[in-house]
C-alpha cells in the first residue's frame, strides 16, 4: 500500500509516456476520461489502438465495476482522441499521485485538452437522475484539508508551486460545450461539482451541508485530475452525469447505490456520446511529432 506522501519520480511518467508513444502513430491533442457506466462510449472509436492500463509501466489498475481500465486511441467521428476507459479512485487505496498519474502522462504525450466525465449525485434540488451537468467550478474537499496530488516538493517540470484554480474549467471549452448542446438540443445544466473521498455515499446532513456550501453535484473523482491538469497548463472540461439524486432527508425509502449509478450512466451514455462527439469536432487537430 502506498501512503499519501509517496511521490512518483519524473522518470516514471516518462517511461509510461514512452511506452504509449511507441505504440501510436498519432498523438491526439484531446483526451476524454470516462466515468462510471460511461465506458461503452469507447466502443465507437475506429482505427483503435487499445492499451490496457495493466501493461503500461507504473499505471495503477482499476478495481471498480464499470471501469474497464484501458486506453483507447483512435478516431471518434473522424476526430483523433485518446479515451481513458475507466479511472482509479483514492478510495481504492491509491495515492493521489497514482490517481492522477495518467494526467501527467497525457501531458507529456502532448495532450493539451482533457475532458473529464463522471457520475455524480444531484445536490441541486432541480436536478433529476439522467441530467447532464457542465462543471463550471469545483469544491475539492480533500484538497481543502491538505490531501492534494501536488503535496510534497513541487515538480517544476510539470508546473508551478502555487497553481491558481480560479479558472480551472476552461471558459472557452465551456462556451463550446454549451453551443454544441444547444445545437443538438441536449439539455445541459451548469453547476459546481463537489469532490469527496468516498467510498461512502453522503449522509442526509452532509448532503444538506454541501448544498448550503454551493455544491450542485457530488462525486468521488475528477477534482484531483483537474488540479494536476491545470498545474500542467492543460485545458479542462468537466461533464457530470447526474446518476441519482442525493438523499437529503432521514427516514425515507430512497438510498444511493452503485447499481443505480451504473444503470443511469448507461441510459445517458448515448446523449453524452453525442455531446462529446460534437465538442470534439469543434476542437482537435493532431499534434505533429
Ligand atoms: N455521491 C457521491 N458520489 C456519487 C454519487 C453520489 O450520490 N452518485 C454517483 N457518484
Amino acid at each position: 500500500m502506498i501512503t499519501m506522501s509517496e511521490q512518483i519520480p519524473f522518470a516514471a511518467y516518462e517511461e509510461a509516456a514512452t511506452y504509449i508513444r511507441e505504440r501510436l502513430s498519432q498523438i491526439p491533442r484531446v483526451a476524454i476520461t470516462l466515468g462510471s457506466g460511461l465506458a461503452p462510449l469507447a466502443e465507437d472509436v475506429t482505427d483503435a489502438t487499445v492499451i490496457p492500463y495493466a501493461v503500461i509501466p507504473h499505471f495503477p489498475r482499476a478495481t471498480v465495476e464499470g471501469h474497464p481500465g484501458r486506453m483507447v486511441v483512435g478516431l471518434l467521428d473522424n476526430t483523433p482522441v485518446a479515451i481513458m476507459q475507466g479511472r482509479v479512485h483514492f478510495y481504492e487505496g491509491y495515492s493521489l499521485p497514482q490517481v492522477t498519474f495518467y494526467v501527467r502522462v497525457l501531458h507529456l504525450l502532448g495532450v493539451d485538452t482533457l475532458i473529464l466525465t463522471n457520475a455524480a449525485g444531484g445536490l441541486n434540488p432541480t436536478f433529476r437522475a439522467g441530467d447532464l451537468m457542465l462543471i463550471v467550478d469545483h469544491i475539492n474537499l480533500p484538497g481543502l484539508v491538505g490531501h492534494s496530488p501536488l503535496w510534497g516538493p513541487n515538480e517544476e517540470r510539470f508546473g508551478p508551486r502555487f497553481p491558481a484554480m480560479s479558472k480551472a474549467y476552461d471558459r472557452e471549452l465551456r462556451r463550446i460545450a454549451l453551443e454544441v448542446a444547444e445545437a443538438l438540443n441536449i439539455p445541459l445544466r451548469q453547476g459546481v461539482y463537489v469532490g469527496l473521498g468516498g467510498p461512502t455515499f453522503e449522509t442526509p446532513a452532509e448532503v444538506r451541508m454541501l448544498r448550503a456550501w454551493g455544491g450542485d453535484a457530488v462525486g468521488m473523482s475528477t477534482v484531483h485530475e483537474t488540479v494536476v491538469a491545470v498545474h500542467a497548463g492543460m485545458r479542462v472540461l468537466g461533464i457530470s452525469t447526474i446518476t441519482n439524486v442525493a438523499v437529503d432527508r432521514l427516514d425515507v425509502e430512497e438510498t444511493a447505490d452503485h447499481e443505480e449509478v451504473l444503470a443511469t450512466g448507461q441510459s445517458v451514455a448515448p446523449r453524452l456520446a453525442a455531446l462529446l462527439k460534437g465538442i470534439l469536432r469543434r476542437l482537435s487537430a493532431p499534434v505533429d511529432r
